[in-house]
């Protein structure tokens, strides 16, 4: 576990797979409360979790206030063929644009799968510092992610740091939202 300077309150650290494991409850609260999904994703959600980490190149940032409490999360990994995000992707990606920009964004991209922070400790910049850390020790040329059509404050926050239009309007198997996939190159300045 490295501890790195954050510029807030907060303390941003890379987290192993065992120490997100030693507090995986934790960070499924957190991130349940930021989505306000109901708390019975906590259960359904650690299986997956726990699987991702087992993923190349998975990475983890997390903020710890005064406290030591998580008050906000950020991970993932390199996203590869087989992979159940990869593959709706690439299928919308090849309808949509066809088979270059496939090659283009997903050739060699790090899944941004997760970032959250918890309602009180959000607007004083965390959000954005974790992303930049998490994807300052990413050794991909892109980074791809899947968020909800906005507005939102997660919207303003990937803008904001230049992420680009690769799918609008899309249909996820089994999801009756419209979500968008983002991208842009790495490193970011
Ligand atoms: C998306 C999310 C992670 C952003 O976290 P955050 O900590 O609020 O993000 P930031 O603080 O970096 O940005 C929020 C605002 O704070 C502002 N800000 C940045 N640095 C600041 C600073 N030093 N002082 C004051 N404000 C600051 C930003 O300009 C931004 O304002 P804007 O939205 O009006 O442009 C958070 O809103 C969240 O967890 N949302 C719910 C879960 C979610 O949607 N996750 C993404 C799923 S795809």
């Amino acid at each position: 576990m490295t501890a790195t300077p954050s510029p807030r309150t907060e303390r941003l650290v890379e987290f192993s797979p065992q120490d997100l494991n030693g507090r995986l409850h934790e960070a499924l609260e957190l991130y349940v409360t930021a989505m306000n999904y109901p708390p019975s994703t906590v259960e359904q959600r650690a299986p997956m979790w726990l699987a991702h980490m087992l993923r190349e190149d998975w990475r983890c940032v997390v903020a710890l206030d005064d406290r030591d409490e998580l008050v906000g999360i950020g991970y993932g990994y390199r996203g590869s063929s087989g992979q159940w995000w990869h593959e709706q992707v690439r299928r919308g990606l090849t309808t949509v644009s066809g088979a270059q920009a496939v090659d283009e964004w997903m050739d060699d991209y790090f899944e941004l799968t997760e970032l959250h922070v918890l309602p009180r400790a959000q607007g004083r910049g965390l959000g954005e510092a974790l992303l930049r850390n998490l994807l300052g020790g990413v050794p991909t040329t892109h980074v791809l992610l899947s968020t909800p059509e906005g507005p939102s404050n997660a919207w303003r926050l990937y803008r904001r740091v230049g992420f680009q239009d690769v799918l609008r309007h899309y249909q996820f198997t089994g999801d009756p939202r419209p979500f968008a996939v983002l991208g842009r190159e790495l490193p970011m300045t």
